[in-house]
């Protein structure tokens, strides 16, 4: 038992140090990047031709947000073993001439809104800022990552004797109460050359920026037995840092194992970079194109491949419990989420949720199953958009959590691991299938 809780205790302890380190979609795929890179992955370029040997492992990135790496087993390979996650989670993004002065007491951020986020945690609380910057050099133009490491911005509320009413419920307008303080009047014109100096150029060769706010608070364990995690971004980078756990531990043997992570999920995944984009589909191509097979043998691979879509969950809310369906009830530390939706917004059925089921026992991981309440859209995610560019068995799964999208939200402090172990069974196993209704597990 106490074994048990030191191994739970040491991936939470990874899973908040990769957080801390990730306060944007950019950071989070420099640190995956950096933990393949010690566990001995190549780094491929997708401008660059690729020779690839059975028994190696690569990994490539798109836009720096998105990466996807993969191990071949030699000799040969059935299908392929997919995990996709997203990268990105909710934000407010800074504006180009972001500098708004007021009454020359104060100078405020001019942001706008990232994905569908929950406005009011972000409110009195240290902010800061992270990104991705471009500059101009000797030889051309160059993405640098930025993330100014401490206290920085705040986005004050209005007292409530000035809206006696806010406790009734407020609508936040984004252009007016979303924007963070900066300084005082002597901060004026101080923005661009802070994140200059982040970026080590001068000001004039700072061209163009993607930065975010972020919450500075760093995540933590709680409740009476240590059984909760708290931190920001765990949808979705808790099944993208359980997923790579588990992709490197894994040992594939007669399926290429594949992790994916990919960017834009918040806003529609419509970008280059994201799940409605080619970049799973061009990897795999690659793939089979540099081993030597013909596009036939590509086709039944899919049929012999199967893909885990991994995106944060709903646990039961302790203050609104019938919130949740009523037969179906998921709670953090009962395991890895199934997430079914007849409309197939979420892209588990009978097939898929079986197989996944028969991984989770193997792992002897526990699952459950999440679906809406019958009057309620809920959300979507990866996995159906995703089947559009590369058509397999998928399964939607997640892990239990509280408010999400939230700028800090709260977990299971035993899922991670969970999800970890099931990713390291699936990584290692073969789904079987010539679509004939049968499949073998192997
Ligand atoms: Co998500």
């Amino acid at each position: 038992m106490d074994w048990e809780k030191i191994v739970f205790e040491k991936v939470n302890r990874e899973l908040l140090d990769f957080l801390d380190k990730s306060p944007t979609s950019f950071h989070a795929v420099a640190n995956m990047g950096a933990m393949l890179e010690n566990a001995g992955y190549e780094h491929l370029l997708e401008g660059r031709p690729w020779q690839l040997k059975s028994g190696q492992g690569y990994y490539v990135t798109r836009n720096n947000s998105a990466l996807i790496a993969f191990r071949i087993p030699k000799p040969d390979f059935m299908g392929f073993q997919i995990m996709a996650s997203h990268s990105d989670s909710p934000a407010l993004k800074i504006k180009d001439n972001a500098e708004i002065q007021v009454e020359k007491k104060y100078v405020k951020l001019n942001v706008e809104k990232y994905g569908g986020l929950l406005c009011s945690p972000w409110l009195d609380r240290p902010l800061s800022v992270a990104g991705r910057v471009v500059v101009r050099t000797m030889k051309g133009v160059e993405e640098r990552l930025v993330h100014v490491d401490r206290d920085l911005l705040v986005i004050p509320n209005l007292a409530i004797h000035l809206n006696r009413k806010v406790n009734e419920g407020y609508e936040f307008n984004a252009q007016r109460d979303l924007l963070p303080l900066f300084g005082d009047g002597e901060a004026a014109n101080g923005f661009r050359s802070l994140i200059a100096g982040e970026a080590g150029v001068e000001e004039k060769d700072l061209l163009d920026m993607d930065l975010f706010l972020y919450n500075r608070m760093k995540g933590t364990v709680l409740g009476l037995n240590g059984e909760f995690i708290a931190a920001p971004h765990l949808d979705d980078l808790q099944c993208a840092f359980a997923s790579l756990k588990g992709f490197l531990d894994a040992k594939p043997v007669k399926s290429a194992a594949v992790f994916c992570v990919l960017d834009n999920e918040e806003v529609g995944s419509g970008t280059k970079q994201g799940a409605d984009s080619t970049f799973l589909r061009d990897v795999l191509h690659r793939i089979n194109g540099a081993l030597g097979r013909t596009q036939e043998e590509y086709l039944m691979a899919l049929t012999s491949s199967f893909m885990v879509s991994a995106d944060n969950a709903h646990s039961i809310h302790p203050n609104q419990p019938d919130k949740g369906d009523p037969t179906n009830r998921p709670f953090m530390n009962d395991g890895i989420v199934i997430k079914y939706s007849a409309n197939q917004k979420y892209t588990t059925d009978a097939v898929s949720g079986a197989l996944f089921k028969s991984i989770c026992e193997r792992a002897k991981v526990p699952y459950q199953v999440f679906f809406n309440r019958s009057d309620m859209l809920g959300g979507s995610t990866l996995g159906n958009i995703s089947n559009s560019q590369v058509a397999l068995n998928t399964v939607d799964i997640g892990l239990p959590q509280l408010a999400m999208h939230s700028c800090y939200e709260t977990a299971g402090s035993k899922d991670t691991l969970y999800l970890a172990e099931a990713a390291k069974v699936f990584y290692s196993s073969a789904v079987y299938g010539e679509g004939d209704g049968t499949y073998q597990i192997l």
